[in-house]
């Protein structure tokens, strides 16, 4: 099986996008980032990816894998936190790929980030239960079982004071909020004793683009697990994307297709 694979980040602001070395899970060559269509509509968002891959030289057959900030069931996004209200039903899987020519295999973008955290970041080896949390516009959580995803977690949607999570604690609110580091500190333990109390994790990786500043409230947090900020930074969407698209292979990637025609001649019988 090839060593290389393609990752793609689409964000709110930004899509970006690398070839990803997978025997190293490293990007292995210059990342591209290209501004996100505003508004970012289905049509357009799909053009930018297949723009941003059309500058790359690679091979037709190369896996390709896409995070996308929602819940992403079998390729089709079924929330909108986030973004455009007019992804929710559509199947961005399909629609990726038909744009590219690529064979796009789409996962939840926290999703992405922790794959890539356990199999090459602070999450690697380590047994039981860890949580990834993503920590940006929104917030974003992956959760593992001695290594294996339970996908579509969405625990920054847990209530706390009777309101989104995220909405209280995510880093764009400290932002906004202007928020110092010892007040949102005091939210993020709120979040994460919450956690703790659900889930009695074995470890918190905290990823997203203010860990790199985690020592700036890291330390703040009194809990019983250990947490500790993501070993892959920001890059690890387009290098947990390029990995899981490398897994899903063809074999899968044909089993998918052919569970999608089967669900399209049910659709089609039931008419
Ligand atoms: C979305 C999640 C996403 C997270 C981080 C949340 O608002 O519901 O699907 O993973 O933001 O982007």
């Amino acid at each position: 099986m090839s060593k290389t694979a393609f990752g793609i980040d689409i964000g709110g602001s930004g899509i970006k996008g690398a070839p990803v070395n997978l025997s190293r899970g490293e990007l292995a060559g210059d990342r591209l980032r290209i501004p996100t269509p505003q508004p970012s509509l289905p049509e357009a968002v799909a053009d930018t990816v297949a723009e941003l891959l059309s500058t790359f030289e690679i091979e037709d057959d190369m896996p390709v894998g896409v995070t996308f900030p929602a819940v992403i069931q079998h390729g089709v996004a079924k929330t909108a936190a986030n973004v455009h209200d007019s992804w929710i039903g559509t199947d961005v899987d399909a629609l990726l790929t038909e744009r590219t020519g690529h064979d796009v295999f789409v996962v939840n973008d926290a999703d992405a980030a922790g794959i890539a955290e356990v199999e090459f970041g602070a999450g690697r080896d380590v047994p039981g239960v860890v949580l990834v949390t993503t920590l940006g516009t929104g917030v974003g959580t992956a959760m593992f079982i001695d290594g294996e995803l339970v996908p579509n977690t969405e625990l920054g949607h847990l209530l706390l004071h009777g309101t989104d999570a995220e909405k209280y604690m995510a880093e764009s609110v400290r932002e906004r909020e202007g928020l110092d580091w010892e007040t949102w500190a005091g939210r993020l333990q709120e979040y994460y004793a919450h956690l703790e109390f659900l889930f009695s994790p074995d470890l918190f990786i905290v990823g997203g683009g203010v860990s790199k500043k985690h020592k700036q409230f890291l330390p703040l947090l009194d809990l019983e697990t250990p947490i500790v900020p993501a070993g892959l930074r920001n890059e690890a969407g387009i290098i947990g994307a390029a990995a899981l698209a490398r897994a899903a292979g063809k074999k899968s990637a044909k089993a998918r297709k052919k569970a999608k025609k089967a669900e399209r001649a049910a659709q089609e019988a039931q008419r």
